[in-house]
């Protein structure tokens, strides 16, 4: 097998591309021959140790990736070689093959493709997690998807769409708003360069109600005058800070809207609540076989050029998500 290696945490231009023994797996594993793999954001911060999971060096990155059951592990008993499968975790999945816990690995329904199934579950989950169970989103509601062109970010604009919900989806150029537009936004806002004017811009928008729900994978500089704009009884969504600042806010602004704060985050869910989080990841498959929802691919590289897809997202060139596929 081949596979990107990990062995300093200086970022993905220290990955080197490696020929290592292709492993056998062990009781309660399987190994996947990797069709696709997707980048995430945490994928980024784990190449220079700044995630919160730190795999030992050196290790394989890449945290979501479909493919076909190759062989399994003594005890395995719901998984058979030639099965196609999606696997999350927190690395493993920018290779050839990966050998993976069967708790990580999700069978696939027939009809789903193996390449959107490798762009699937960790930013769909997240965002039903957030919408549907944590903020409680209603149909009618309007909500504001910050950084909506990201991954988790389109997810969130396509679940809240089915959920019957009015979104108005916000991100830094216009060329990101225009496409956020064509994925079915109802208004797009243009934040780079114009945060002064944000709350003014979404109080026209909601006619000087606010957004009900705000879902905010950025935060930094984004998350004052965002939750500063909410609506009477409004639920904020702390999702991620793929901007780098923590923002620190008065808590007044709660207090005044009589609004709530709701942390997000969807590893632990699956990890304490593995039905209900099973469950949301079934009625997202109902979604996908529906046609609701379905993965925005902004661009598929070969794996070989994994450090340019690393680069792209860096440099928040993306819309959507990319794809890295094996030949
Ligand atoms: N809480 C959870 O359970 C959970 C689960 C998954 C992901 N997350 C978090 O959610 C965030 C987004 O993840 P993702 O996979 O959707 O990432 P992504 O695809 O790269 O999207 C992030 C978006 O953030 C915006 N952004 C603003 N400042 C940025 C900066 N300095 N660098 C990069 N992007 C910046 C970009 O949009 P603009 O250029 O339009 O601003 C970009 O589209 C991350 O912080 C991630 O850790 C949290």
């Amino acid at each position: 097998m081949h596979a990107w290696l990990c062995t300093t945490l200086d970022g993905a231009e220290a990955l080197t591309w490696q020929e290592l023994p292709t492993p056998e797996p062990g009781p309660g594993q399987v190994r996947i021959a990797i069709h696709a793999a997707s980048l995430n954001f945490p994928d980024l911060l784990t190449v220079r140790g700044q995630y919160q999971v730190k795999p030992p060096l050196p290790f394989v990155p890449g945290s979501e990736f479909s493919g076909l059951v190759e062989a399994v592990g003594e005890g395995v008993k719901h998984l058979q070689p030639g099965m196609p499968v999606a696997a999350i975790g927190s690395h493993g999945g920018f290779g050839t093959h990966a050998v993976v816990d069967a708790a990580r690995v999700i069978p696939l329904p027939p009809g789903f493709v193996l390449t959107d199934a490798a762009a699937f579950a960790f930013t769909y989950g997240t965002s039903h997690h957030a919408l549907i169970d944590r903020a409680r989103l209603q149909a009618g509601e309007t909500v504001l998807v910050l950084g909506a062109a990201g991954g988790v970010g389109t997810a969130a604009l396509q679940i809240a769409k089915a959920a019957g919900a009015r979104v108005i989806a916000a991100a830094s150029s216009d060329e990101k708003c225009a496409r956020l537009l064509e994925l079915g936004a109802d208004a797009a806002v243009n934040y780079g360069g114009q945060l002064p004017q944000l709350r003014e811009t979404l109080k026209t928008l909601t006619a000087g109600k606010g957004p009900d729900v705000v879902y905010d994978p950025v935060g930094g500089d984004l998350a004052e005058p965002a939750l500063r704009s909410i609506a009477w009884r409004g639920r904020y969504l702390v999702v991620g800070f793929a901007g780098g600042a923590i923002p620190a806010l008065p808590w007044n602004l709660a207090l005044l809207k009589g609004a709530s704060i709701v942390g997000v985050f969807w590893g632990d869910f699956v990890r304490r609540e593995p039905q209900a989080a099973a469950a949301a990841l079934a009625q997202l498959a109902q979604w996908y076989a529906q046609g609701l929802v379905k993965p925005v691919i902004h661009r598929t590289l070969p794996m070989s050029e994994l450090q340019a897809a690393y680069a792209g997202m860096g440099s928040r060139q993306v819309i959507g998500k990319l794809l890295l596929v094996n030949p």
